[in-house]
């Protein structure tokens, strides 16, 4: 073939997006039917300030129901009273490969959250469950990239729980340190959108854990600081649809150009206790 009819390579607007896949997943989530902001343990939580229970309540229903529609398995855990972050779902604890990894909370106010998250995996048969030495909380530090976790530390879970986590699943752990008050767990930090891709917020993490993700995802989505404050990091992709709060609407717009299918909810009172979607999602691998 002479050479002037090589056929040049298409211009980087013309390159085809990735083909997505979802894949169903079996998800824990808790009602927030003892929801309310009476005490403050992050910067989100004022707990002068109204917050109606009921629309709370409606608009989780419209993301389990939302869940549901996208063929994912949703199981529910009992609500208990005086437990009012029990709606936060991931992290009750942490499973891989059906093992169980109980939470460990850094605050008194959620400390019985643990037992009655570990109880619930107990009652559906799962036998090994670690009741864990350090403090850890769960998926809102520790998320699943493939077969690898990225550990969250600096304001909830001990450092010292990151090995505990490895040695338990058997699988490599990265730590990252969060230096940002306002985005006190990984997942309101850093979402995992396919078995090899995250989206996060680089003033999050401390420079060393910054320079730890450029290397290991070059090619990551770095969120503006107004999607982080939006609370579009915490997210839930099942490797296609990835749900997250509307108003992060420039990560929808880069999803979308990535062959995501992004899907915006709104869970504006849950958001006063600083916790969206991720946090309402419990994935049981
Ligand atoms: N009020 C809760 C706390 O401060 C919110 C937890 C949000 N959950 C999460 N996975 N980020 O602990």
């Amino acid at each position: 073939m002479p050479l002037t009819d090589v056929i040049p390579s298409a211009p980087h607007e013309f390159r085809p997006a990735t083909r997505r896949v979802a894949t169903p997943r079996r998800l824990l989530m808790c009602r927030p039917s003892h929801f309310d902001v009476t005490y403050s343990i992050n910067p989100w939580m004022r707990p002068g300030e109204p917050c109606d229970s009921s629309l709370a309540l409606a608009q989780w229903e419209c993301l389990y129901e939302l869940y549901r529609s996208l063929g994912h398995t949703v199981d529910v855990v009992e609500p208990s009273p005086g437990l009012p972050d029990m709606v936060f779902a991931a992290n009750g604890a942490t499973m891989i490969d059906g093992k169980v990894l109980g939470a460990r909370f850094r605050y008194a106010e959620r400390t019985a959250e643990g037992p009655a998250y570990l109880k619930w995996f107990t009652q559906q048969g799962f036998s090994e469950v670690l009741w864990p030495e350090f403090i850890n909380e769960g998926e809102g530090d520790y998320l699943v990239v493939g077969r690898h976790i990225l550990a969250g530390t600096g304001y909830r879970t001990d450092l010292r729980s990151h090995a505990e986590a490895q040695e338990f699943f058997g699988l490599p752990v990265t730590s990252l340190t969060l230096v940002n008050p306002d985005y006190y767990h990984l997942d309101t930090a850093l979402a995992v959108l396919s078995d090899t891709e995250i989206m996060y917020y680089p003033a999050a993490f401390s420079p060393g854990s910054e320079a730890v993700l450029r290397t290991l995802f070059p090619d990551a989505v770095r969120a503006r600081p107004e999607d982080a404050a939006a609370f579009g990091l915490n997210a839930f992709s099942d490797g296609y649809n990835v749900v997250l709060p509307q108003t992060a609407t420039h990560l929808m717009a880069r999803l979308k150009n990535l062959g995501f299918n992004p899907i915006g909810v709104d869970l504006s009172e849950l958001l006063k206790a600083g916790g969206s979607v991720k946090c309402c999602t419990l994935e049981l691998r």
